[in-house]
């Protein structure tokens, strides 16, 4: 695991914006695995301004994001497809009809998981899968539990996430119990892994995914099995990595 730190939260979406960048820059037509939540908005900026100074072209770029939350359509402002029309899709060139989401309004989960799973599976495999880290050590939604579970499935949001969510919200009861998530050898057979983590409430969760014995626990520490895993943090996400 290469681990890049940044001075803050705008070094550390620079950074990570200039590897996502270059992988689209070498490869015009690469899949990218996108996630949400407030850790990845500024490397879409970024992402957004080299595309607006002509540096970057996603003509051909698809995309497959990691989650959505069950029960919420993507014209809902807190959808995770709302999300990525509004923070990335918007802005650049992107095909709309290449950008996957779970579908949050199939009310049936295995339907969800089993048409998700058909998109992965068609595609030519994510060429970099970007992530951010739950404060339980949490990727995607993919929960502390007694197993990793491999491919897109519906889970039960923990309090923890439901509690850190809820910011988003009008109220904590608006926010959804469930979520689709990708699973984690969808995540493991990504060719790059690229996370973005900044502030102290992530040191416990980066501690264990980057030294913590690999325990679905904290699912995140399964990454320390992957071959090309980058983690682009700030000192405070890094503070109880002793290793470094
Ligand atoms: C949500 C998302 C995750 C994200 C996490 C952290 O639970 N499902 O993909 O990494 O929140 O979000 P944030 O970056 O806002 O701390």
């Amino acid at each position: 695991m290469r681990i890049i730190k940044a001075k803050d939260y705008d070094d550390m979406s620079r950074k990570a914006a200039a590897i996502m960048a270059s992988v689209i820059t070498l490869k015009p037509d690469c899949t990218l695995g996108l996630a949400t939540g407030s850790s990845p908005v500024g490397l879409y900026q970024n992402l957004i301004a080299a595309y607006e100074r002509g540096e970057l072209d996603f003509s051909k770029v698809s995309s497959i994001n990691l989650d959505e939350y069950k029960g919420l359509s993507g014209d809902n402002d807190q959808s995770y497809r709302y999300f990525m029309n509004h923070n990335l899709f918007d802005h650049v060139n992107i095909d709309k009809n290449n950008t996957h989401v779970p579908n949050g309004l199939e009310p049936d989960s295995e339907k969800a998981c089993a048409d998700y799973n058909a998109i992965i599976h068609a595609s030519k495999g994510i060429d970099i899968q970007l992530l951010g880290i739950g404060r339980n050590g949490h990727i995607g939604f993919n929960e502390p539990s007694d197993h990793f579970t491999a491919e897109t499935h519906c889970v039960d949001l923990t309090e923890s996430t439901i509690d850190a969510n809820k910011r988003f919200f009008e109220k904590e009861e608006d926010v959804p119990r469930q979520a689709y998530t990708m699973g984690i050898k969808t995540i493991m057979e990504a060719k790059m892994v690229l996370m973005v983590a900044c502030g102290a409430d992530k040191a416990d969760a980066i501690k264990g995914m980057v030294e913590g014995p690999v325990t679905p626990q904290v699912q995140a520490s399964i990454l320390q099995f992957h071959p090309n895993v980058v983690l682009v943090a700030d000192e405070a996400a890094l503070s109880k990595v002793t290793s470094i």
